[in-house]
């Protein structure tokens, strides 16, 4: 039986250029190429995980206008449960223009508008849905006091949590987030979560390491083409990475946190799991765009199988 996952976050519309180069100031430049795309870290993590085969609840708010209507319909193309999707009367969707260089490297704005507009009170009218969920995702583009009180009320009621602490957040106490069951920064966000110096797997060991002694059970540390580093009460352990030629790198971390999301509800461990995430995660930057780029489960697994035959 598939695992049920909820998802308290986010959706942006990506307009997104793939550049040869950024223009300098005052400099108009030629691109090659253009592509609209459904995004936002909360739907990317909620597609990859419903794409493998985990059933999947949205959270989420659009705005009264086009975009809002087609992420909507996105939602419901891939299966996820779209009833608390609602709209923010007066407002835009969320957008995200998105620069990518030829090395696959990207850089993101974000201009949340209707993100903004998801309150406790809308996650307490999902309550009943989420009740249900082995395991809720969240992340740091709706306001910090929705995503204090789904934690708390993860905690209260049985449900674990993930939150990635993604896009940083600065000045983030690590004790208002330590409800979670799940901690998912980056090195760059975990040095601005612990004041550390995070460079290299040994910094971000002692870094997630004073998080665990803060209260947080696990911390998984993404760290890009290294892979990924798990950190909890029995100490550190690196999961490698695969090798790949990147195309594209936009919503790398959030195939590797929805492919997590489903390996671990599904029953992995924790390791195990993320083994499968940084898999996700490599075959993903090697398509363009985002949720694009997402392989669904018989594309995930004919990839693990090249990898093991390569
Ligand atoms: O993590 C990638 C995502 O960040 C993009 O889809 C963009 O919408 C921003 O939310």
């Amino acid at each position: 039986m598939a695992g049920r996952i909820g998802v308290v976050g986010s959706n942006m519309m990506d307009l997104v250029t793939f550049v040869e180069r950024m223009p300098d100031a005052g400099e108009t430049l030629a691109a090659p190429r253009f592509m609209t795309g459904h995004g936002g870290k909360g739907a990317n993590q909620a597609v990859a995980a419903a794409r493998l085969g985990s059933a999947v609840v949205m959270v989420s708010k659009v705005g009264d206008d086009a975009f809002g209507a087609a992420q909507r319909a996105n939602f419901e193309r891939h299966g996820i449960d779209a009833a608390h999707v609602t709209t923010a009367e007066g407002a835009a969707s969320g957008v995200a223009p998105i620069f990518v260089e030829p090395s696959g490297e990207n850089r993101i704005l974000i201009v949340k508008g209707a993100n903004d507009r998801l309150t406790p009170d809308d996650v307490d009218r999902a309550a009943g849905a989420l009740k249900g969920c082995d395991l809720l995702l969240l992340q740091l583009e709706i306001p910090f006091e929705t995503v204090r009180h789904t934690l708390a009320w993860g905690k209260a009621n049985g449900v674990p949590t993930l939150l990635n602490t993604a896009p940083a957040l600065p000045g983030l106490d690590p004790a208002s987030v330590k409800d979670a069951t799940f901690l998912v920064p980056n090195e760059g966000e975990l040095a601005l979560l612990t004041g550390l110096l995070v460079d290299g797997e040994d910094d971000a060991a002692k870094a997630a390491s004073s998080l665990v002694e803060a209260g947080i059970e696990t911390v998984i540390v993404t760290l890009g083409a290294r892979g990924a580093l798990v950190v909890d009460e029995a100490g550190a352990r690196h999961v490698p990475a695969v090798r790949v030629e990147p195309v594209d790198t936009t919503g790398a971390g959030d195939a590797f946190i929805g492919s997590f999301a489903h390996h671990y509800v599904m029953g992995q461990g924790i390791e195990a799991a993320i083994g499968r995430a940084v898999r996700y995660a490599a075959h993903a930057i090697t398509r363009p765009g985002t949720q694009a780029s997402y392989a669904d489960a018989a594309e995930f697994a004919a990839f693990c199988r090249e990898l093991s035959g390569s």
